[in-house]
C-alpha cells in the first residue's frame, strides 16, 4: 500500500504534503485502484476546518490515475462532527468570509465547497463508510459521495440551520434528490438527528451493517466495484447522474451515445 501521506511519489502528485494533511485532520492511502482518505481528528470527532476541506479538494487533484474507488471513513467514534465551531471564535478560522464582500465570500465557499464536488466525477466511484455522528459538513460530506454504507450507530444531522447558517457543502442537492423537498425541509429546518433505520428507509444509506461489520461490508462492496468493466463503470456513473436532468429523449441519446464508445471499445477495430 502506497503512503501517499509521504508526498509527492510516483503515485501522488506534488502538493500532498504529508505534514499539511496531518494538520488538515486527514490522511489518505492507495492500495492499487483504491483509495482511502480517514477524517483523522478524533479526538475533535473528526470536527473539519477550511484546511480540511481544502486538502479534500487537493486529495481530489493528486489521485493517481488508476484509482477507480475511493473509500471516505473517519478515524475514532464518529464519522465527523462538521465544522469545527472553535473556527467561529476565531481559532483556525484564518481568512475566514463574513459576507460582508459578497464576491469574496462566493470565491471562499466556491473554494472548499471543491473539497467535495470532485467526489462526483465519473472516472471514481467515491464511498462513505460512515458510523456515529455524521453532522453538518460530516453529512454533506457523505451526501457527496455515490454511495453511503452505514453502521447501525449512524446519526446523521444538518445543523447548520441551527446555528444560523444554511448547508452550503454542496450538500442540498443531494439530500433534496434522495429523500425529497418536503422531508429535505423537515430534517434541516429541525436540525434532527437521523438514525440508521430511518437512514435506510429514507435512502440516506444504500447498506446499513452492524458497526463491528463496517469494514467487511465496504470490502465486499469495493471487491463488487472493481469486478466491473472500468470503462462501463465510468460510463454508467456518468449516465446515471445525468439522467435526474434530462428530458427522457436526452437520456436516450445519452445512453445510445454511452453504448457506441462501449461497443467501440469492445468490439471495435
Ligand atoms: N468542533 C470542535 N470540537 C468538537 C466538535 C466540533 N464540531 N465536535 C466535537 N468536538 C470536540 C468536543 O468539544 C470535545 O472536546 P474536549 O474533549 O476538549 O471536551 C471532543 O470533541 C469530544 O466531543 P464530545 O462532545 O465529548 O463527544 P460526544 O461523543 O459526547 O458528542 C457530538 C459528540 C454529538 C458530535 C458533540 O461533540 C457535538 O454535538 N459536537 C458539535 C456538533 C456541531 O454542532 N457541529 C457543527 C455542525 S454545522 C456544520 O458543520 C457547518
Amino acid at each position: 500500500m502506497a503512503d501517499a501521506n509521504a508526498g509527492a511519489g510516483p503515485e501522488t502528485a506534488t502538493a500532498t504534503a504529508g505534514g499539511e494533511l496531518a494538520e488538515a485532520g486527514l490522511r489518505w492511502e492507495v492500495d492499487g485502484a483504491v483509495a482511502t482518505v480517514t477524517l483523522n481528528r478524533p479526538e475533535r470527532r473528526n470536527a473539519m476546518t477550511f484546511a480540511t476541506w481544502r486538502g479534500l479538494a487537493e486529495i481530489g487533484r493528486s489521485l493517481p490515475a488508476g484509482v477507480r474507488v475511493v473509500v471516505l471513513r473517519g478515524a475514532g467514534p464518529s464519522f465527523s462532527a462538521g465544522i469545527d465551531l472553535s473556527m467561529f471564535s476565531g481559532e483556525g478560522g484564518e481568512g475566514f468570509a463574513d459576507g460582508s464582500d459578497a464576491a469574496a465570500t462566493d470565491r471562499f465557499i466556491a473554494e472548499l465547497q471543491e473539497g467535495y464536488t470532485w467526489l462526483r466525477r465519473p472516472d471514481i466511484v467515491t464511498v462513505a463508510a460512515v458510523h456515529g455522528h455524521a453532522i453538518g459538513g460530516g453529512f454533506q460530506l457523505a451526501l457527496a459521495c455515490d454511495i453511503r454504507v452505514a453502521a447501525d450507530d449512524v446519526k446523521f444531522c444538518m445543523k447548520e440551520p441551527a446555528l444560523g447558517l444554511v448547508p452550503d457543502l454542496t450538500g442540498t442537492k443531494p439530500l433534496v434528490e434522495i429523500v425529497g423537498i418536503g422531508r429535505a425541509l423537515e430534517l434541516c429546518l429541525t436540525a434532527r438527528t437521523v438514525h440508521a433505520e430511518e437512514a435506510a428507509r429514507l435512502g440516506l444509506a444504500e447498506i446499513v451493517v452492524p458497526r463491528d461489520g463496517l469494514d467487511a461490508a465496504i470490502e465486499e462492496l469495493v471487491a463488487s466495484l472493481l469486478a466491473v468493466n472500468p470503462g462501463a463503470a465510468v460510463a454508467t456513473k456518468r449516465l446515471l447522474w445525468e439522467a435526474a436532468e434530462n428530458t427522457l429523449e436526452e437520456q436516450c441519446a445519452a445512453e445510445r451515445r454511452e453504448q457506441t464508445g462501449r461497443l467501440r471499445d469492445l468490439f471495435g477495430k
